[in-house]
């Protein structure tokens, strides 16, 4: 028989490395606890119109990345490519614009999919941890969000990182500017890739982010969105920048930068670190006052930032980023004669039982052999019960990294392990 493959652009986290994924995971949940994020499970698919209306129709996400299927009377349904949606979808549903404690803040790790070309760090399958925070105009949770990412990648050790800072503008602005960079865009329409050609009617700011060279040279001078903002989105963006200086993050301002998402206003964000394999985009994040509206809620604002786990690895391996994960076990009980199985087994479900990682033997191996096992497990002791120990009522405790031993009656094995690995 042919053996069957993982799908491409999916991966395995085997034992081994999983230990970094709960690591990082676990990381995410306590900043999320020091910044008052609280999580929200929402499902893996929702209904294909939550992302058309949400992400937006002409977005690469919702034309080409989506694993959608039309079941029978009950319409599309699709397995997610981004958080917020879903997020925002259960905001509404379940009212929580009329909760007490205002805002909102959540926040989700779990997988994506898109299907996109997989390459280093871009998969179909992956993991994002994201945060979301409804109910607030105030620039202050702008600056917040940025830092709850920044913190999060510091605490971990990465370095090298840039904040990409932006302002889209409400939708209002952003009709404003589109006229004039429409205008614009036109007179050069025919010396730009077709992509662009047809983004100039459906989504012309996003031919600011073409990344064809050609491109960015024949609209290097296009109007910036910046000079299209309102004096309530100018005085939003300039009060960002202020608190982000107040924190000491460091950013610059990219008016091109233009999300793959349409919900986005005013903030918009990604953190970057110099390459990292293909693609650099560490983070990204943004405003987004509309959304709530659309999706048929009270007309209240938003803001949030998702990052991928994987490219945090991938990120975190290139710059040679140990984690201090601990995959040692407390205690090997070994076996030295048949008879001492049956004590043995017993004496490692106390050890157990008492909260110690602990293991044994099960493939009859000689002594020697269990004792390799041990130290493969990186076994700071072994429990030893031979004939002798067994005859005594005793068991030989070893410290397996300076050889030591010592004799103690069975009945106080446990308690002696736990007073020596205090
Ligand atoms: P996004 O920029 O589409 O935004 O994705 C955010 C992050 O997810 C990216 O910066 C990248 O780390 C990761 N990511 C995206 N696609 C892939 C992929 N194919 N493989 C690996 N990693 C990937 C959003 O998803 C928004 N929901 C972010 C947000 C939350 N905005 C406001 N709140």
């Amino acid at each position: 028989m042919s053996k069957i493959q993982i799908p491409r652009g999916t991966q395995d986290v085997m034992p081994g490395t999983v230990e970094l994924w709960q690591y990082v995971e676990q990381k995410a949940r306590d900043l999320c606890r020091r910044y008052n994020y609280h999580e929200i499970r929402t499902p893996i698919f929702e209904h294909t119109e939550l992302f058309q209306r949400g992400v937006g129709e002409t977005t690469d996400i919702v034309e080409k990345e989506m694993y959608s299927v039309e079941w029978r009377g009950e319409g599309g349904l699709t397995l997610r490519p981004e958080g917020t949606a879903g997020v925002v979808r259960s905001y509404v549903e379940k009212k929580l614009y009329g909760a007490p404690n205002q805002p909102t803040k959540m926040y989700y790790i779990g997988p994506m999919f898109r299907h996109e070309r997989p390459q280093a760090g871009r998969f179909r399958q992956f993991t994002q941890f994201g945060i979301e925070a409804i109910g607030a105009v105030d620039p202050a949770i702008d600056a917040e969000t940025i830092a709850v990412a920044i913190r999060f990648y510091q605490e971990l050790g990465l370095k090298g990182l840039s904040v990409e800072l932006n302002s889209v503008g409400t939708l209002e602005d952003r009709a404003r500017h589109r006229v004039e960079l429409v205008a614009f865009l036109n007179n050069v329409r025919g010396e730009l890739c077709e992509d662009c050609q047809s983004r100039i009617d459906r989504n012309p700011l996003r031919v600011l982010d073409c990344k064809n060279a050609k491109c960015r040279a024949l609209t290097k001078d296009a109007p910036s969105i910046l000079d299209y903002l309102s004096e309530e989105s100018a005085a939003h963006f300039a009060a960002v920048q202020s608190y982000l200086t107040d924190l000491e993050i460091p950013f610059t301002v990219n008016p091109r930068l233009v999300r793959g998402l349409d919900y986005y206003t005013q903030t918009a964000f990604e953190i970057k670190m110099a390459e990292i394999g293909a693609v650099e985009t560490l983070c990204g994040g943004g405003r987004y006052n509309g959304l709530v509206a659309e999706l048929g809620g009270e007309d209240m604002p938003g803001i949030g930032f998702a990052l991928s786990i994987e490219r945090l690895l991938l990120a975190l391996e290139k710059q040679g980023v140990e984690l201090p994960v601990d995959t040692a076990i407390d205690c090997y009980v070994v076996v030295q004669t048949p008879e001492a199985k049956r004590p043995a087994f017993r004496l490692l479900d106390q050890l157990r039982g008492a909260g110690l990682t602990a293991e044994m033997d099960y493939l009859e191996r000689k002594m020697k052999a269990q004792l390799k096992a041990a130290d493969r497990l990186q076994a700071r002791y072994t429990l030893i019960i031979g004939e002798a120990e067994l005859q005594a009522g005793t068991v030989v405790l070893k410290e397996m990294g300076t050889g030591e031993q010592q004799t103690v009656s069975a009945g106080e094995a446990v308690a002696a392990l736990i007073s020596k690995l205090k």
